[in-house]
């Protein structure tokens, strides 16, 4: 693995510049997770950086990039939806130029596809390569071809990467990229490629700056945030990361995500016990609850040990909420392997859950897996899962009712004359209060539940 500064690409930007009359335009969208969010964000910097402006609709821009999600057939399915629909804007403006990135551009079939049966997209560049855009770009304008190979792996962490970010308030910062784990179910360690952490010294420098920049609430990511620190030279682990960054002075939360139970240790949850400005919310996904399944998975852990890990931390951290990812219809669930998921959401009772039919993802080993069970079925555990947690949500949320909490107001509510804000638990309140909360702290009595909204007052 190697560490490299992102450098201005002059070359390639007076090539882009030497291309329009005016400065082009590019309009980004980023689909799936977090990682992906923020890959996003970093993507317009370096537009910027290369002498793009940005825009908010695909038919005022020159460049369109879609940075995509393969972890469902469902998030693919979207996106070639979505790419379809540009055909007619490139018919009136052959000088467009769209391009695919992220992590289906990752996969040799979806470039295969994307060559044969979308002759109108101009590019593809993988999840590793952001900072080589504006070559690329430059690449396209000056020879007019079409450029769609599979990109390379790569196994650099490349830092000081331009980035505009989405809000003002709320930042992603990731610790780490790609995935060793090799969950039978998931495409991500294909597309996102080895485990590599980021120096803790690079994590605490981009921290400082968003705290000094008055961000409010700062999202450690990561594959699996509990793995951090392999590889590098130092000797760290993502508890002692955590404590490095709460010892930076302001006023801040911090979350963190995505946490593997085999990986999450006592000490993590000492260190959240630690720290007020840990959120008191673990996301841990358990994806099922039969040993069995688990085990099919390549997980690592049993339910069991997942069980013990939830009552230490409950114990440890008062106020701890959970929320969950549940995969239903894993190739070969019985009907007794459901049962112990549910038995589990029972018993944990998440405040939120993310619930997920198994979707085959090509070049997985869990692909090759007999699947058995019919589609209705799946649909009808789904079903089932998602019955069970509204009840236990409704209790979970109701208890809150009556109590005064802290959020960080995030947006409009739908109400007018309304703001959104998000406690400690994931929670959203809508509450009546100037706009000029928006992106600051408030303290909130919850008056009443709709659902999973919770309603409230300013205290
Ligand atoms: N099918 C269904 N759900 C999946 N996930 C990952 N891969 C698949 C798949 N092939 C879910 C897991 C993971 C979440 C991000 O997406 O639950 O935790
Ligand atoms: Fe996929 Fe498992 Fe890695 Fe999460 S930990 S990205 S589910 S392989």
């Amino acid at each position: 693995m190697e560490r490299i500064n992102f450098t201005h690409d002059e070359r390639a930007a007076a090539q882009i510049a030497a291309c329009y009359d005016t400065p082009p335009m590019a309009y980004v969208r980023s689909f799936g997770c977090q990682q992906n969010v923020n890959d996003g964000e970093k993507i317009k910097g370096v537009l910027l950086d290369a002498g793009f402006g940005l825009c908010d609709s695909v038919e005022q821009a020159d460049l369109i990039l879609f940075n995509t999600c393969a972890v469902r057939e469902h998030a693919e399915d979207r996106v070639f939806g979505n790419v379809g629909a540009l055909k007619s804007l490139k018919e009136a403006n052959p000088r467009l130029i769209i391009g695919v990135c992220g992590c289906m551009a990752q996969q040799p079939t979806v470039v295969e596809k994307l060559k044969k049966s979308y002759p109108f997209v101009d590019l593809v560049f993988g999840v590793n390569g952001i900072d080589t855009l504006p070559a690329l770009l430059a690449e396209k304008l000056q020879r007019g071809r079409r450029l769609l190979q599979t990109p390379v792996e790569r196994f650099d962490v490349v830092e000081q990467v331009p980035i505009r970010r989405d809000s003002s308030f709320r930042a992603w910062l990731p610790i780490m990229y790609g995935c060793d784990n090799f969950c039978t179910y998931c495409i991500v360690p294909y597309v996102r490629g080895r485990e590599r952490s980021r120096r803790s010294e690079d994590v605490l420098a981009e921290f400082r700056q968003l705290v000094e920049q008055g961000y409010k609430e700062i999202t450690l990511l990561g594959q699996n945030v509990n793995s951090y620190g392999k590889g590098l030279e130092e000797q760290i682990d993502f508890s002692d990361l955590l404590e490095k960054l709460c010892q930076v002075p302001g006023e801040y939360q911090i979350r963190f995500m995505t946490s593997h139970p085999k990986d999450a240790s006592h000490k993590l949850i000492d260190t959240i016990a630690a720290h007020p400005q840990i959120c008191r919310h673990i996301h841990l996904p358990v994806q099922s609850g039969s040993d069995r399944i688990l085990q099919q998975m390549n997980r690592h852990y049993t339910a069991g040990q997942y069980r013990d890990l939830i009552r230490y931390a409950k114990e440890k951290i008062p106020g701890l909420t959970l929320s969950s990812d549940i995969i239903v219809g894993f190739p070969g669930e019985t009907e007794e392997d459901f049962q112990a998921t549910l038995d589990l959401v029972r018993e944990i009772g998440y405040m939120q859950l993310f619930t997920f039919i198994y979707s085959r993802r090509e070049g997985t080993k869990a692909a090759t897996m007999p699947d058995p069970i019919t589609r209705k079925e799946k649909t009808d555990r789904m079903a089932r899962l998602l019955a069970l947690h509204d009840e236990i949500s409704h209790k979970l949320v109701s208890e809150l009712v009556g109590s005064t909490v802290t959020v960080l107001v995030e947006s409009h509510g739908r109400t007018e004359g309304c703001l959104n804000g998000r406690l400690d638990n994931n929670l959203v309140v809508e509450f009546a209060a100037d706009p000029a909360l928006l992106g600051q702290y408030a303290r909130v009595t919850l008056t009443g539940a709709r659902g999973a909204m919770l309603q409230g007052q300013l205290a």
